[in-house]
Protein backbone atom coordinates (compact mmCIF):
# COMPACT_ATOMS: atom_id res chain seq x y z
CA UNK A 1 0.00 0.00 0.00
CA UNK A 2 2.62 2.38 1.00
CA UNK A 3 4.63 1.24 -1.90
CA UNK A 4 1.90 1.87 -4.35
CA UNK A 5 1.03 5.77 -2.72
CA UNK A 6 4.23 6.70 -2.78
CA UNK A 7 5.27 5.70 -6.39
CA UNK A 8 2.26 7.90 -7.52
CA UNK A 9 2.97 10.73 -5.88
CA UNK A 10 6.38 10.46 -6.90
CA UNK A 11 5.49 9.96 -10.66
CA UNK A 12 3.47 12.94 -10.44
CA UNK A 13 6.00 14.69 -8.82
CA UNK A 14 8.87 13.80 -11.19
CA UNK A 15 6.72 14.03 -13.70
CA UNK A 16 5.30 17.37 -13.39
CA UNK A 17 9.55 18.37 -12.55
CA UNK A 18 10.50 17.02 -15.72
CA UNK A 19 8.54 19.21 -17.70
CA UNK A 20 9.53 22.27 -15.86
CA UNK A 21 12.82 21.88 -16.54
CA UNK A 22 12.43 21.10 -19.90
CA UNK A 23 10.05 23.92 -20.87
CA UNK A 24 12.20 26.14 -18.36
CA UNK A 25 15.51 25.47 -20.54
CA UNK A 26 13.94 25.66 -23.96
CA UNK A 27 12.75 29.44 -23.03
CA UNK A 28 16.21 30.20 -21.32
CA UNK A 29 17.84 28.80 -24.51
CA UNK A 30 16.19 30.41 -27.38
CA UNK A 31 16.07 33.87 -25.50
CA UNK A 32 19.75 33.57 -24.15
CA UNK A 33 20.56 32.73 -28.00
CA UNK A 34 18.42 35.36 -29.30
CA UNK A 35 20.11 37.91 -27.75
CA UNK A 36 23.39 36.93 -28.04
CA UNK A 37 22.40 37.17 -31.93
CA UNK A 38 21.29 40.38 -32.07
CA UNK A 39 24.36 41.89 -29.36
CA UNK A 40 26.42 40.13 -32.66
CA UNK A 41 24.47 41.79 -35.16
CA UNK A 42 25.17 45.00 -33.64
CA UNK A 43 28.87 44.57 -32.59
CA UNK A 44 29.36 43.27 -36.34
CA UNK A 45 27.31 46.03 -37.66
CA UNK A 46 29.65 48.98 -35.96
CA UNK A 47 32.96 46.53 -36.78
CA UNK A 48 31.66 46.65 -40.39
CA UNK A 49 31.46 50.38 -40.65
CA UNK A 50 34.93 50.82 -39.12
CA UNK A 51 36.06 48.50 -41.73
CA UNK A 52 34.53 50.06 -44.40
CA UNK A 53 36.08 53.55 -43.15
CA UNK A 54 39.70 51.59 -42.63
CA UNK A 55 39.93 50.43 -46.02
CA UNK A 56 38.13 53.60 -47.76
CA UNK A 57 41.52 55.81 -45.84
CA UNK A 58 43.81 53.34 -47.47
CA UNK A 59 42.11 53.66 -50.54
CA UNK A 60 42.24 56.99 -50.78
CA UNK A 61 46.19 57.08 -49.70
CA UNK A 62 45.79 58.02 -45.93
CA UNK A 63 46.97 55.30 -44.39
CA UNK A 64 49.66 52.37 -45.30
CA UNK A 65 49.02 48.75 -45.47
CA UNK A 66 50.60 48.02 -42.54
CA UNK A 67 48.07 50.51 -40.92
CA UNK A 68 45.34 49.29 -42.44
CA UNK A 69 46.07 45.49 -41.17
CA UNK A 70 46.86 46.34 -37.50
CA UNK A 71 43.10 48.72 -37.56
CA UNK A 72 41.70 45.20 -39.01
CA UNK A 73 43.40 43.08 -36.63
CA UNK A 74 42.26 45.40 -33.67
CA UNK A 75 38.66 45.48 -35.18
CA UNK A 76 38.13 42.25 -35.75
CA UNK A 77 39.53 41.35 -32.04
CA UNK A 78 36.84 43.73 -30.45
CA UNK A 79 34.12 42.44 -32.67
CA UNK A 80 35.33 38.88 -32.44
CA UNK A 81 35.10 37.95 -35.86
CA UNK A 82 37.31 36.99 -39.04
CA UNK A 83 37.30 39.93 -41.40
CA UNK A 84 37.94 39.96 -44.76
CA UNK A 85 37.43 43.24 -47.06
CA UNK A 86 37.82 42.14 -50.79
CA UNK A 87 37.51 43.51 -54.08
CA UNK A 88 35.63 41.68 -56.82
CA UNK A 89 32.93 42.36 -59.41
CA UNK A 90 29.89 40.23 -61.15
CA UNK A 91 33.43 38.84 -63.55
CA UNK A 92 35.67 37.27 -60.25
CA UNK A 93 33.09 36.78 -58.39
CA UNK A 94 32.96 32.85 -58.35
CA UNK A 95 36.73 32.44 -58.75
CA UNK A 96 37.10 34.62 -54.79
CA UNK A 97 33.61 32.84 -53.83
CA UNK A 98 36.19 29.53 -54.23
CA UNK A 99 38.55 31.06 -52.66
CA UNK A 100 37.12 31.99 -49.64
CA UNK A 101 35.60 28.45 -49.08
CA UNK A 102 37.16 25.90 -48.05
CA UNK A 103 36.17 23.72 -51.29
CA UNK A 104 37.47 24.51 -54.62
CA UNK A 105 33.90 25.19 -55.32
CA UNK A 106 32.39 28.22 -54.17
CA UNK A 107 29.20 27.39 -52.39
CA UNK A 108 26.18 28.49 -53.66
CA UNK A 109 24.94 30.94 -50.36
CA UNK A 110 27.89 32.58 -50.73
CA UNK A 111 27.80 33.51 -54.02
CA UNK A 112 24.46 34.70 -53.58
CA UNK A 113 25.40 36.77 -50.45
CA UNK A 114 28.75 38.16 -51.85
CA UNK A 115 26.65 39.51 -55.45
CA UNK A 116 23.52 40.75 -53.03
CA UNK A 117 26.57 43.22 -51.52
CA UNK A 118 27.34 44.05 -54.77
CA UNK A 119 23.91 45.34 -54.90
CA UNK A 120 24.40 47.66 -51.70
CA UNK A 121 22.66 45.49 -49.33
CA UNK A 122 24.09 44.04 -46.23
CA UNK A 123 23.34 40.23 -45.14
CA UNK A 124 22.94 38.40 -41.90
CA UNK A 125 23.26 34.63 -41.30
CA UNK A 126 22.74 32.81 -38.16
CA UNK A 127 24.28 29.55 -37.91
CA UNK A 128 26.30 29.20 -40.89
CA UNK A 129 28.92 26.41 -40.66
CA UNK A 130 32.11 27.41 -41.77
CA UNK A 131 34.88 24.84 -42.47
CA UNK A 132 37.40 26.50 -41.79
CA UNK A 133 36.71 28.01 -38.55
CA UNK A 134 35.10 23.81 -37.59
CA UNK A 135 32.49 25.72 -35.77
CA UNK A 136 29.00 27.41 -36.56
CA UNK A 137 29.25 31.05 -36.96
CA UNK A 138 27.40 34.17 -37.75
CA UNK A 139 27.95 35.51 -40.78
CA UNK A 140 27.48 39.53 -41.55
CA UNK A 141 28.51 41.28 -45.18
CA UNK A 142 28.60 44.86 -45.86
CA UNK A 143 29.60 46.23 -48.93
CA UNK A 144 33.01 47.92 -49.49
CA UNK A 145 32.25 51.42 -50.49
CA UNK A 146 33.64 54.37 -51.51
CA UNK A 147 32.04 57.56 -52.36
CA UNK A 148 29.11 55.89 -53.72
CA UNK A 149 30.77 53.32 -55.85
CA UNK A 150 30.78 49.77 -54.20
CA UNK A 151 34.23 48.04 -55.07
CA UNK A 152 33.45 44.64 -53.09
CA UNK A 153 32.39 43.30 -49.64
CA UNK A 154 33.23 43.07 -46.01
CA UNK A 155 32.90 39.70 -44.81
CA UNK A 156 32.94 38.60 -41.05
CA UNK A 157 32.76 35.65 -39.93
CA UNK A 158 31.90 35.38 -35.59
CA UNK A 159 32.30 31.88 -34.28
CA UNK A 160 29.23 30.89 -32.36
CA UNK A 161 31.16 28.35 -29.78
CA UNK A 162 30.88 31.14 -26.73
CA UNK A 163 27.08 30.93 -27.30
CA UNK A 164 26.91 27.34 -27.66
CA UNK A 165 28.96 26.73 -24.99
CA UNK A 166 26.95 29.21 -22.85
CA UNK A 167 23.72 27.48 -23.62
CA UNK A 168 24.95 24.00 -22.80
CA UNK A 169 26.32 25.64 -19.29
CA UNK A 170 23.19 27.60 -18.12
CA UNK A 171 21.10 23.95 -19.23
CA UNK A 172 23.79 21.84 -17.34
CA UNK A 173 22.91 24.45 -14.42
CA UNK A 174 19.32 24.00 -14.99
CA UNK A 175 19.65 20.14 -14.83
CA UNK A 176 21.55 20.43 -11.63
CA UNK A 177 18.91 22.44 -9.71
CA UNK A 178 16.30 20.08 -11.17
CA UNK A 179 18.05 16.77 -9.95
CA UNK A 180 18.73 18.59 -6.26
CA UNK A 181 14.85 19.21 -6.59
CA UNK A 182 14.12 15.81 -7.05
CA UNK A 183 16.41 14.21 -4.01
CA UNK A 184 15.24 16.85 -2.30
CA UNK A 185 11.18 16.09 -2.79
CA UNK A 186 11.51 12.86 -2.65
CA UNK A 187 13.14 12.75 0.62
CA UNK A 188 10.02 15.24 1.71
CA UNK A 189 7.91 13.12 -0.48
CA UNK A 190 8.62 10.06 1.34
CA UNK A 191 8.54 11.60 4.91
CA UNK A 192 4.78 12.69 3.96
CA UNK A 193 3.61 9.28 2.48
CA UNK A 194 5.29 7.82 5.76
CA UNK A 195 3.26 10.13 8.14
CA UNK A 196 0.25 9.87 5.72
CA UNK A 197 0.33 6.24 5.78
CA UNK A 198 0.98 5.32 9.21
CA UNK A 199 -2.22 5.89 10.68
CA UNK A 200 -3.82 4.65 7.77
CA UNK A 201 -1.65 1.39 8.45
CA UNK A 202 -2.91 1.54 11.93
CA UNK A 203 -6.39 1.53 11.01
CA UNK A 204 -6.03 -1.18 8.41
CA UNK A 205 -4.46 -3.36 11.26
CA UNK A 206 -7.26 -1.93 13.84
CA UNK A 207 -9.95 -2.99 11.51
CA UNK A 208 -8.70 -6.37 10.65
CA UNK A 209 -8.73 -7.01 14.68
CA UNK A 210 -12.06 -6.10 15.01
CA UNK A 211 -13.28 -7.74 11.90
CA UNK A 212 -12.35 -10.78 14.19
CA UNK A 213 -14.17 -9.77 17.25
CA UNK A 214 -10.63 -8.98 19.06
CA UNK A 215 -10.29 -5.39 20.44
CA UNK A 216 -7.79 -3.13 19.50
CA UNK A 217 -6.17 0.22 20.96
CA UNK A 218 -7.70 3.43 19.68
CA UNK A 219 -5.89 4.89 16.60
CA UNK A 220 -2.73 7.88 17.76
CA UNK A 221 -4.53 11.02 16.28
CA UNK A 222 -1.34 13.31 15.29
CA UNK A 223 -3.03 16.12 13.13
CA UNK A 224 -6.39 17.68 12.80
CA UNK A 225 -6.30 17.43 8.81
CA UNK A 226 -8.53 14.56 6.66
CA UNK A 227 -6.93 11.51 8.04
CA UNK A 228 -6.42 12.98 11.75
CA UNK A 229 -10.78 13.21 11.11
CA UNK A 230 -11.17 9.91 9.71
CA UNK A 231 -8.80 8.55 12.49
CA UNK A 232 -11.08 10.20 14.95
CA UNK A 233 -13.67 8.80 13.30
CA UNK A 234 -12.37 4.83 13.19
CA UNK A 235 -12.23 5.42 16.65
CA UNK A 236 -15.41 6.40 17.57
CA UNK A 237 -16.94 3.63 15.23
CA UNK A 238 -14.54 1.46 17.20
CA UNK A 239 -15.63 2.08 20.70
CA UNK A 240 -19.40 2.18 19.68
CA UNK A 241 -18.92 -1.37 18.25
CA UNK A 242 -17.47 -2.32 21.51
CA UNK A 243 -19.94 -0.96 23.55
CA UNK A 244 -22.90 -2.80 21.29
CA UNK A 245 -20.87 -5.79 21.73
CA UNK A 246 -20.79 -5.16 25.38
CA UNK A 247 -24.80 -4.50 25.15
CA UNK A 248 -24.83 -7.64 23.50
CA UNK A 249 -23.14 -9.66 26.07
CA UNK A 250 -25.13 -8.39 28.50
CA UNK A 251 -28.12 -8.91 27.34
CA UNK A 252 -27.80 -12.41 26.26
CA UNK A 253 -26.54 -13.16 29.56
CA UNK A 254 -29.69 -11.72 31.15
CA UNK A 255 -31.78 -13.47 29.12
CA UNK A 256 -30.82 -17.05 29.91
CA UNK A 257 -31.29 -16.01 33.29
CA UNK A 258 -34.21 -14.92 33.29
CA UNK A 259 -34.97 -17.95 31.15
CA UNK A 260 -33.25 -20.49 33.65
CA UNK A 261 -34.91 -19.65 36.53
CA UNK A 262 -38.32 -20.15 35.95
CA UNK A 263 -37.28 -23.06 34.17
CA UNK A 264 -35.73 -24.35 37.12
CA UNK A 265 -38.69 -24.69 39.44
CA UNK A 266 -41.27 -26.34 37.04
CA UNK A 267 -37.87 -28.69 36.77
CA UNK A 268 -38.06 -28.80 40.26
CA UNK A 269 -41.74 -29.22 40.74
CA UNK A 270 -42.00 -31.84 37.89
CA UNK A 271 -38.93 -33.59 39.37
CA UNK A 272 -40.75 -33.60 43.17
CA UNK A 273 -44.16 -35.44 41.43
CA UNK A 274 -41.99 -37.73 39.52
CA UNK A 275 -40.11 -38.99 42.69
CA UNK A 276 -43.24 -38.79 44.27
CA UNK A 277 -42.20 -36.77 46.80
CA UNK A 278 -45.06 -34.28 46.23
CA UNK A 279 -48.34 -35.61 48.06
CA UNK A 280 -51.42 -35.82 46.02
CA UNK A 281 -53.52 -33.27 47.58
CA UNK A 282 -50.31 -30.88 47.09
CA UNK A 283 -50.56 -31.60 43.54
CA UNK A 284 -52.77 -29.27 42.39
CA UNK A 285 -51.40 -26.40 43.97
CA UNK A 286 -47.79 -26.80 42.68
CA UNK A 287 -49.54 -27.06 38.98
CA UNK A 288 -50.51 -23.79 39.30
CA UNK A 289 -46.95 -22.71 40.78
CA UNK A 290 -46.17 -23.98 37.68
CA UNK A 291 -48.85 -22.15 35.37
CA UNK A 292 -47.40 -19.04 37.02
CA UNK A 293 -44.47 -19.87 35.93
CA UNK A 294 -44.90 -20.63 32.37
CA UNK A 295 -46.97 -17.97 31.93
CA UNK A 296 -43.53 -15.15 33.13
CA UNK A 297 -41.89 -17.23 30.77
CA UNK A 298 -44.63 -16.40 28.22
CA UNK A 299 -44.48 -12.92 28.98
CA UNK A 300 -41.01 -12.80 28.92
CA UNK A 301 -40.26 -14.34 25.74
CA UNK A 302 -43.24 -12.07 24.28
CA UNK A 303 -40.97 -8.75 25.51
CA UNK A 304 -38.29 -10.02 24.17
CA UNK A 305 -39.58 -10.85 20.72
CA UNK A 306 -40.89 -6.93 20.84
CA UNK A 307 -37.86 -5.74 21.87
CA UNK A 308 -36.35 -7.64 18.79
CA UNK A 309 -38.95 -6.32 16.11
CA UNK A 310 -38.73 -2.55 17.86
CA UNK A 311 -34.74 -2.55 17.67
CA UNK A 312 -34.50 -3.93 14.24
CA UNK A 313 -36.11 -0.89 12.98
CA UNK A 314 -38.70 -3.08 10.93
CA UNK A 315 -41.38 -2.06 13.07
CA UNK A 316 -43.83 -0.11 10.87
CA UNK A 317 -46.46 2.05 13.23
CA UNK A 318 -50.01 1.69 12.18
CA UNK A 319 -50.81 5.44 13.08
CA UNK A 320 -54.14 6.53 12.61
CA UNK A 321 -56.24 8.96 14.97
CA UNK A 322 -56.97 8.02 18.04
CA UNK A 323 -59.35 9.15 21.16
CA UNK A 324 -56.41 8.83 23.80
CA UNK A 325 -58.99 9.14 26.60
CA UNK A 326 -61.19 6.38 24.65
CA UNK A 327 -57.93 4.51 24.39
CA UNK A 328 -57.11 4.67 28.52
CA UNK A 329 -60.45 3.60 29.61
CA UNK A 330 -60.48 0.73 27.53
CA UNK A 331 -57.10 -0.42 28.66
CA UNK A 332 -58.14 0.89 32.48
CA UNK A 333 -61.34 -1.45 32.33
CA UNK A 334 -59.83 -4.30 31.49
CA UNK A 335 -57.27 -3.99 33.83
CA UNK A 336 -59.43 -4.02 36.19
CA UNK A 337 -60.72 -7.45 35.84
CA UNK A 338 -57.18 -8.44 36.68
CA UNK A 339 -56.84 -6.49 40.00
CA UNK A 340 -59.02 -9.71 41.55
CA UNK A 341 -59.41 -9.76 45.53
CA UNK A 342 -56.59 -6.39 45.57
CA UNK A 343 -58.46 -3.79 47.44
CA UNK A 344 -57.30 -0.51 45.19
CA UNK A 345 -58.33 2.59 43.55
CA UNK A 346 -57.85 2.83 39.88
CA UNK A 347 -59.29 6.16 38.42
CA UNK A 348 -59.17 7.61 35.11
CA UNK A 349 -59.17 11.55 35.36
CA UNK A 350 -60.19 12.82 31.63
CA UNK A 351 -63.06 15.03 30.62
CA UNK A 352 -63.19 15.40 26.72
CA UNK A 353 -61.24 13.53 24.06
CA UNK A 354 -58.28 13.74 23.52
CA UNK A 355 -56.83 12.82 19.68
CA UNK A 356 -53.84 12.06 18.76
CA UNK A 357 -52.15 10.89 15.77
CA UNK A 358 -50.70 7.34 17.27
CA UNK A 359 -50.69 3.26 17.10
CA UNK A 360 -53.07 2.19 19.01
CA UNK A 361 -51.72 -1.18 19.58
CA UNK A 362 -48.64 0.08 20.42
CA UNK A 363 -49.97 2.81 22.89
CA UNK A 364 -52.04 0.39 24.59
CA UNK A 365 -48.79 -1.60 25.46
CA UNK A 366 -47.16 1.37 27.15
CA UNK A 367 -50.22 1.76 28.76
CA UNK A 368 -51.10 -1.71 30.07
CA UNK A 369 -47.20 -1.68 31.38
CA UNK A 370 -47.50 2.09 32.81
CA UNK A 371 -50.35 1.01 34.76
CA UNK A 372 -49.92 -2.42 35.29
CA UNK A 373 -46.23 -1.38 37.19
CA UNK A 374 -47.89 0.84 39.37
CA UNK A 375 -50.99 -1.33 40.20
CA UNK A 376 -48.02 -3.77 40.93
CA UNK A 377 -45.74 -1.50 43.34
CA UNK A 378 -48.96 -0.17 45.03
CA UNK A 379 -49.90 -1.88 48.03
CA UNK A 380 -53.18 -2.45 49.00
CA UNK A 381 -55.66 0.71 50.46
CA UNK A 382 -53.63 2.98 47.24
CA UNK A 383 -54.54 4.38 44.67
CA UNK A 384 -53.76 4.97 41.04
CA UNK A 385 -55.03 7.72 38.70
CA UNK A 386 -54.24 8.07 34.83
CA UNK A 387 -54.91 11.04 33.13
CA UNK A 388 -55.01 12.55 29.48
CA UNK A 389 -54.65 16.29 28.65
CA UNK A 390 -53.45 18.13 26.30
CA UNK A 391 -50.51 20.71 26.30
CA UNK A 392 -50.33 22.71 23.34
CA UNK A 393 -49.96 20.66 20.32
CA UNK A 394 -48.65 17.84 22.47
CA UNK A 395 -50.66 15.03 24.16
CA UNK A 396 -49.72 13.98 27.76
CA UNK A 397 -50.50 10.88 29.54
CA UNK A 398 -49.60 11.05 33.15
CA UNK A 399 -49.76 7.67 35.29
CA UNK A 400 -49.30 8.26 39.32
CA UNK A 401 -49.42 5.99 41.95
CA UNK A 402 -49.34 6.14 45.85
CA UNK A 403 -47.00 2.91 45.58
CA UNK A 404 -43.42 2.01 47.00
CA UNK A 405 -42.19 4.60 45.05
CA UNK A 406 -38.68 4.72 42.77
CA UNK A 407 -35.57 5.98 45.04
CA UNK A 408 -33.93 9.20 43.01
CA UNK A 409 -30.51 7.21 42.51
CA UNK A 410 -32.93 4.61 40.42
CA UNK A 411 -34.60 7.11 38.37
CA UNK A 412 -32.35 7.16 35.67
CA UNK A 413 -31.85 3.03 35.31
CA UNK A 414 -35.42 2.10 35.03
CA UNK A 415 -36.00 2.27 31.60
CA UNK A 416 -32.98 0.09 31.03
CA UNK A 417 -33.34 -3.03 29.82
CA UNK A 418 -33.45 -5.91 31.93
CA UNK A 419 -33.49 -2.79 35.59
CA UNK A 420 -35.62 -3.84 38.75
CA UNK A 421 -35.10 -1.83 41.56
CA UNK A 422 -35.68 -4.97 43.65
CA UNK A 423 -33.51 -7.22 42.99
CA UNK A 424 -34.60 -10.32 45.88
CA UNK A 425 -37.00 -11.78 43.52
CA UNK A 426 -40.42 -10.70 45.82
CA UNK A 427 -42.82 -12.74 43.19
CA UNK A 428 -45.29 -9.54 43.97
CA UNK A 429 -42.86 -7.62 41.69
CA UNK A 430 -41.91 -10.27 39.50
CA UNK A 431 -41.06 -9.11 36.02
CA UNK A 432 -38.42 -9.35 33.46
CA UNK A 433 -37.59 -5.36 33.79
CA UNK A 434 -38.43 -5.07 29.72
CA UNK A 435 -41.45 -3.23 30.11
CA UNK A 436 -40.34 0.29 30.67
CA UNK A 437 -37.35 0.14 27.84
CA UNK A 438 -40.24 -1.10 25.27
CA UNK A 439 -42.31 1.27 26.47
CA UNK A 440 -39.62 4.28 25.71
CA UNK A 441 -38.96 2.64 22.85
CA UNK A 442 -42.26 2.65 21.33
CA UNK A 443 -42.64 6.25 22.82
CA UNK A 444 -39.78 7.94 20.91
CA UNK A 445 -40.97 5.69 17.45
CA UNK A 446 -43.52 8.35 17.76
CA UNK A 447 -41.34 10.59 18.56
CA UNK A 448 -42.50 11.63 22.30
CA UNK A 449 -40.43 11.65 25.29
CA UNK A 450 -41.60 9.59 28.61
CA UNK A 451 -40.11 10.37 31.98
CA UNK A 452 -40.58 9.16 35.12
CA UNK A 453 -40.34 11.04 39.38
CA UNK A 454 -41.16 10.81 42.85
CA UNK A 455 -44.25 12.52 44.20
CA UNK A 456 -43.73 14.50 46.85
CA UNK A 457 -46.37 12.63 49.01
CA UNK A 458 -44.56 9.23 48.16
CA UNK A 459 -45.45 7.09 44.86
CA UNK A 460 -44.53 7.48 41.62
CA UNK A 461 -45.67 9.66 38.18
CA UNK A 462 -44.75 8.25 34.86
CA UNK A 463 -45.57 11.15 31.97
CA UNK A 464 -45.97 10.46 28.30
CA UNK A 465 -45.44 13.53 25.65
CA UNK A 466 -46.71 12.71 22.51
CA UNK A 467 -47.11 14.90 19.47
CA UNK A 468 -50.21 15.53 18.43
CA UNK A 469 -49.46 14.01 14.39
N1 LIG B 1 -44.93 2.64 39.42
C1 LIG B 1 -43.78 2.15 39.90
N2 LIG B 1 -43.50 2.23 41.24
C2 LIG B 1 -42.35 1.75 41.71
N3 LIG B 1 -41.38 1.17 40.94
C3 LIG B 1 -41.60 1.09 39.63
C4 LIG B 1 -42.79 1.57 39.03
N4 LIG B 1 -42.71 1.35 37.69
C5 LIG B 1 -41.50 0.76 37.48
N5 LIG B 1 -40.82 0.60 38.63
C6 LIG B 1 -39.49 0.03 38.77
O1 LIG B 1 -38.88 -0.03 37.50
C7 LIG B 1 -38.52 -1.35 37.19
C8 LIG B 1 -38.62 -1.61 35.72
O2 LIG B 1 -39.96 -1.62 35.29
P1 LIG B 1 -40.35 -2.48 34.03
O3 LIG B 1 -39.37 -2.15 32.97
O4 LIG B 1 -41.78 -2.29 33.73
O5 LIG B 1 -40.02 -3.94 34.48
P2 LIG B 1 -40.91 -4.98 35.29
O6 LIG B 1 -42.29 -4.39 35.43
O7 LIG B 1 -40.89 -6.18 34.44
O8 LIG B 1 -40.22 -5.17 36.59
C9 LIG B 1 -39.41 -2.20 38.02
O9 LIG B 1 -38.83 -3.44 38.29
C10 LIG B 1 -39.54 -1.38 39.28
O10 LIG B 1 -38.42 -1.60 40.12
MG1 LIG C 1 -43.47 -3.68 33.94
Amino acid sequence: MGKSLFRKLFLVYAGVLTAVVVVLSLILSVLYTNRMYEEKRQSLSSAGTMANRAMGEYLDGLIGKDRLSQNMDMIGYIADARIYAIRYNEENLAEIAAQLADESQADEELMTDMSALLGGEQVFHTRAYSAKLDTDVVLAGFPMTQGNEILGGILMYAPLDRVTRDVLQMNYVVLGIAIGALLVGTLFLLQLTGKILQPIRDMQLAAVRLASGESAAPIPIHSLDEIGRLAKAFNHMQEQLMKTEEVRRGFIANVSHELRTPLTSIRGFLQGMIDGVIRQEAVREHLLLMMDEVMRLNKLTGEILDLAKLQSGTLLLMKERTDLRLLVMETVASLKGLLGERFLQLEVEAGEPVFAYVDPDRMRQVLVNLVGNAVKFTPDGGRVGVSVSRDGSEVLLDVHDTGIGIPEAELPLIFDKFHRVDKSGNPAYGGSGLGLNIARTVVELHRGWITARRLPEGGTAFTVGLPEN
